[in-house]
């Protein structure tokens, strides 16, 4: 073939191959494979040899005039590939900042924890303060100072988790009154928050592992109209304005005389409803004076001083309040419950 043809047949497949190219790779490639020291034009220079010497110097500008050619066509085609992937990265990195960013994902407080917050917050409030106490207790102040004697049916082994004869976990959170008896100066206005333990099986009411809050107060004439005052606005404070309590008699060894206390169901406000169970009252504590026998057992002078003590069921607050019908869910940890609480 003559060299002429053999440029034009060059020429003619480049200009179709640039106008196809989109990559600088790709580019590179064929810029090596026909103008590179191994390419065709570099061949067809090479090859000179062969052409007659009088059409050399023809043939030579006919070459160049192609490599020129060919040359600016390249750059052309880099000048508009380059562009056209400039413009792409930018693209791809835009950041719209009008755009509604995806709220990070934010956990919650268990439900009990909210609860217990809410209860602390509400009798700090009122003057109380917070003491804690171990979940691993002695039997003396778990039972024997609870005025539980040694045959009282609490004490049975179908109930309590027993370490040792004398080592319970402790199965209510009433023995920190003996312990802030024994140990605080009066007067005692205390709460006490934390686990308690029960050998229940688990069902959607029960669980070996629950909690409670004990509120003790200890003075000079404290009265049982001073339990009601204080739970009253407990509840006004908890379930909102509307709300009112109901003073049930009761037993319980530590107090004399005990209540059991109810609430105005907050789902029906007391109209009576699936949850209050058609009663429009919710139990939620148990109440009453403090026994003189227990205030004479930890040192304090029953003629002197009186005190009324409650305890709180945390779950059945945390159940009622978030409508959470079984207690097992308060346990399972899955974040789809609590994320919707707050
Ligand atoms: N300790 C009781 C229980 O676990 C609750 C209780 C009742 C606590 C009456 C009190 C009280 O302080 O006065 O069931």
């Amino acid at each position: 073939m003559a060299v002429v043809d053999t440029l034009r047949e060059i020429r003619e497949r480049v200009e179709s191959e640039l106008a196809a190219i989109s990559s600088s790779a790709e580019l590179d490639t064929l810029r090596v494979k026909v103008l590179g020291k191994k390419g065709e034009l570099t061949a067809l220079l090479k090859g000179m040899g062969q052409v007659a010497p009088e059409d050399r110097p023809k043939v030579g500008a006919q070459i160049n005039e192609v490599r020129q050619w060919l040359t600016e066509k390249m750059d052309e085609a880099q000048s508009r590939i380059q562009a056209a992937e400039r413009e792409a990265a930018i693209k791809a990195e835009t950041i719209d900042v009008t755009e509604p960013r995806a709220l990070p994902k934010v956990g919650s407080a268990h439900p009990i924890t909210l609860v217990m917050d809410e209860l602390i917050e509400c009798f700090t409030g009122m003057g109380f303060d917070v003491m804690e106490g171990p979940e691993v207790e002695l039997d003396h102040y778990n039972f024997e100072l609870m005025n539980l004697p040694k045959n009282h049916p609490a004490r049975d082994a179908q109930d309590t988790f027993y370490m040792d004869d004398n080592i319970v976990l402790r199965t209510h959170t009433s023995p920190m009154q003996a312990r802030a008896m024994l140990t605080r100066p009066l007067p005692i206005r205390i709460i006490c928050p934390g686990r308690v333990y029960r050998a229940d099986e688990v069902d959607a009411t029960h669980s070996p592992v629950f909690h409670q809050m004990e509120g003790l107060v200890i003075d000079e004439h404290v009265k049982m109209s001073d339990l009601r005052g204080t739970l009253e606005a407990f509840a006004k404070k908890l379930y909102g304005e509307g709300t009112t309590t109901r003073f049930r008699p009761s037993f319980f060894p530590f107090t004399e005389p005990s209540a059991e206390v109810d609430m105005t169901c907050v789902a029906c406000h007391g109209k009576g409803c699936s949850i209050c169970k058609g009663t429009g009252w919710i139990e939620v504590l148990g109440s009453g004076m403090v026994h003189p026998h227990v205030l004479e057992m930890c040192g304090i002078d029953s003629t002197k001083y009186s005190g009324f003590a409650f305890g709180i069921g945390l779950e059945r607050i945390a159940m009622q309040r978030y409508g959470i019908r079984d207690m097992r869910l308060l346990y399972e940890g899955d974040a789809r419950l609590f994320s919707q609480l707050r």
